[in-house]
């Protein structure tokens, strides 16, 4: 696939269709960015909708073969999260030393940050807990998913959201 790709993208930068060099790198850290994102939210959906749940249902089963998924999970995430904190430092520096970052993107930029912050932070807590079986009830169980791996996705899609409104507000701002 990327034999196809390269090609293209360096003919598209030599024709002047993603504008100078510079802005063809900044295609590749988007895309990055995009990668590192997807990877995150889509491991987190795979821990939050179908293992958890599986669990639930067999959980000597689930017990047994778990541990043969958290290893490459991890690697997978690890891997993500440098990707994405590397790539989105060199977006926002990109984007806010333009002139055309608003208060409002400058606000919505910050909400974004906050609430990746805390996935990261989730991260690291729930490494801390280890894969604690799932056996609990009333007030824990709704503390542990608000907490949990859902909680990690609900962040993912938050932020794929604002991810959204920031590229519209920016592009607004250009364009009037
Ligand atoms: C250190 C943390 C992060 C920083 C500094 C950061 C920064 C940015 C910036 C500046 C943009 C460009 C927005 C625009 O178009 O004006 C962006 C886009 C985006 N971010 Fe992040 N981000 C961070 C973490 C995350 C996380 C945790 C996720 C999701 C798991 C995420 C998902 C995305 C997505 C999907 C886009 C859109 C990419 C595209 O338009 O192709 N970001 N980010």
């Amino acid at each position: 696939m990327l034999d196809g790709f390269l090609p293209g993208f360096l003919i598209a930068v030599g024709l002047g269709e993603v504008g100078d060099l510079g802005d063809g790198l900044i295609v590749l850290v988007r895309w990055l960015h995009a990668l590192g994102a997807v990877a995150w939210v889509g491991g987190s959906a795979f821990f939050g909708l179908i293992v958890r749940p599986a669990q639930r249902i067999d959980p000597d089963g689930v017990g047994r073969v778990i541990g043969r998924f958290t290893g490459p999970y991890r690697e997978m995430v690890d891997a993500s999260i440098i990707a994405i904190v590397v790539s989105g430092l060199i977006l926002m520096f990109d984007r806010l030393t333009g002139d055309d970052a608003t208060v409002v993107y400058f606000v919505v930029l910050s909400v974004k940050l906050i609430v990746a912050g805390w996935m990261f932070y989730m991260v690291w807590s729930l490494r801390r807990a280890g894969f604690i079986p799932e056996s609990r009830s009333g007030l824990t169980q709704r503390l542990s998913w608000l907490f949990g791996y859902n909680a990690l996705l609900a962040g993912g899609v938050i932020v794929f959201l604002l991810a959204g409104f920031l590229r519209a507000i920016f592009e607004t701002a250009i364009t009037g």
